[in-house]
């Protein structure tokens, strides 16, 4: 079978190497199933794995991308829940079912610490898989288990987002155009920014409420007020990080509350006051993708309401490399999916 890898590169380069090889297909042991990968997508942690800026990546040796579905090719002894021909969809944590979450779960994240998805067969435990709604596409649902399961986590099962309530979106990316489905079909209105009137003109098309270009308004809060009628958004999915923080909280309304997801702006301490958090008494979760359970009550959600993941663009197997450099160059709305024939 075909696999890419992550490999350290010849000489100076910083960032690991995508290199393609033929492998053995795995054999599923007990309790483990074979999945032939149908379809991939991408998420802006693949370019962190890729820079080796993440601890599980920088010494290379895993096959790269959390996110795929595909089809149950072969069952591992013990294995009821799966038979040969269902359509399933990789969890990005292989271990974390249910419940609250473990520091080891950090130990099998697809596509970083443990082997991902872009091969074209993988293995992993039978309950590392969740069925696919039988309405979507395989490339659909290969956006679903890193971007749409970590604002599926933020908005309702830490937000407890409700039908009337308001959203603040950063950016037009994978996780903020879930954000932007799931709660506009929840009832809620989004406001969403972007870079770009285009990408806006566009996140209006998919139901956002207000739009806000935040680099004709660098005090974006301030828009977010205004629109809000001096109230502030319930809801902020903070994907920015530490340059972004302060005027999410600027943003939030009394007894609101902050997913705070992402690293768009790096890693380093807020440049802003948390007051703000205070003086609202407002929330603010961590949130790292979700479980297996989180991935089915998504799943659930998005069947009742027939919401279909926004794909930018489909690259083949062999255009691996030229999918996260269109990632990497910002130009997409939604997300980006790598189809394997
Ligand atoms: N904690 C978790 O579980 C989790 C899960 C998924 C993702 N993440 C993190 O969340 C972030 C987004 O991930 P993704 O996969 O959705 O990324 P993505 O698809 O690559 O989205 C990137 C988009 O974000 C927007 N953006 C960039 N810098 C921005 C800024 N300073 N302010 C506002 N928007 C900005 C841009 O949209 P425009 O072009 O419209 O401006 C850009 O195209 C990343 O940091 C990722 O690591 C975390």
């Amino acid at each position: 079978m075909r696999r890419y890898q992550l490999q350290p590169a010849a000489g100076e380069k910083e960032e690991l190497e995508l290199v393609l090889e033929d492998a053995p297909a795995p054999d599923p042991g007990p309790g483990e199933v074979r999945v032939r990968v149908t379809a991939c997508s991408l998420n802006y942690r693949d370019l962190l794995m890729k820079r080796g800026q993440s601890a599980s990546s920088a010494g290379g040796g895993v096959v790269p991308l959390s996110d795929g579905a595909g089809v149950v090719d072969s069952i591992g002894e013990g294995v009821t829940a799966w038979r040969e021909g269902d359509r399933v969809m990789g969890a990005f944590f292989r271990d974390w079912r249910d419940g609250s979450f473990d520091m080891s779960y950090h130990q099998a994240a697809r596509g970083g610490s443990c082997d991902g998805m872009l091969a074209d067969f993988v293995v992993g435990p039978a309950e590392s898989f969740v069925a696919t709604p039988d309405y979507l596409t395989d490339a659909e649902a290969a956006c679903l288990p890193c971007a749409g399961l970590t604002a599926w986590h933020g908005l309702f099962e830490r937000g407890g987002l409700k039908a009337g309530q308001t959203v603040l979106a950063l950016g037009t990316g994978g996780v903020s155009v879930f954000g932007l489905q799931l709660a506009t079909a929840a009832g809620a209105r989004v406001v969403i920014t972007s870079s770009s009137d285009e990408k806006l003109a566009q996140a209006r098309e998919f139901g956002a409420w207000e739009t806000i270009n935040y680099r004709e308004h660098e005090d974006w809060d301030k828009r977010v007020w205004d629109i809000t009628g001096k109230r502030g958004v319930d809801h902020v999915i903070e994907v920015g990080g530490p340059g972004t923080l302060g005027r999410s909280l600027n943003s939030v309304t009394a007894g609101g509350h902050i997913a705070l997801i992402g690293v768009l702006t790096g890693f380093s301490a807020p440049d802003a006051t948390l007051f703000p958090l205070v003086a609202r008494n407002a929330d603010l979760h961590g949130i790292y993708v979700g479980s297996v359970a989180m991935f089915e009550r998504l799943n659930a959600f998005l069947a009742e309401k027939e919401i279909r993941p926004v794909i930018d663009r489909s690259f083949s197997f062999e255009e691996a490399e030229a999918a996260y450099a269109h990632l990497r160059s910002g130009e997409h709305v939604g997300k980006i999916v790598i189809e394997i024939r």
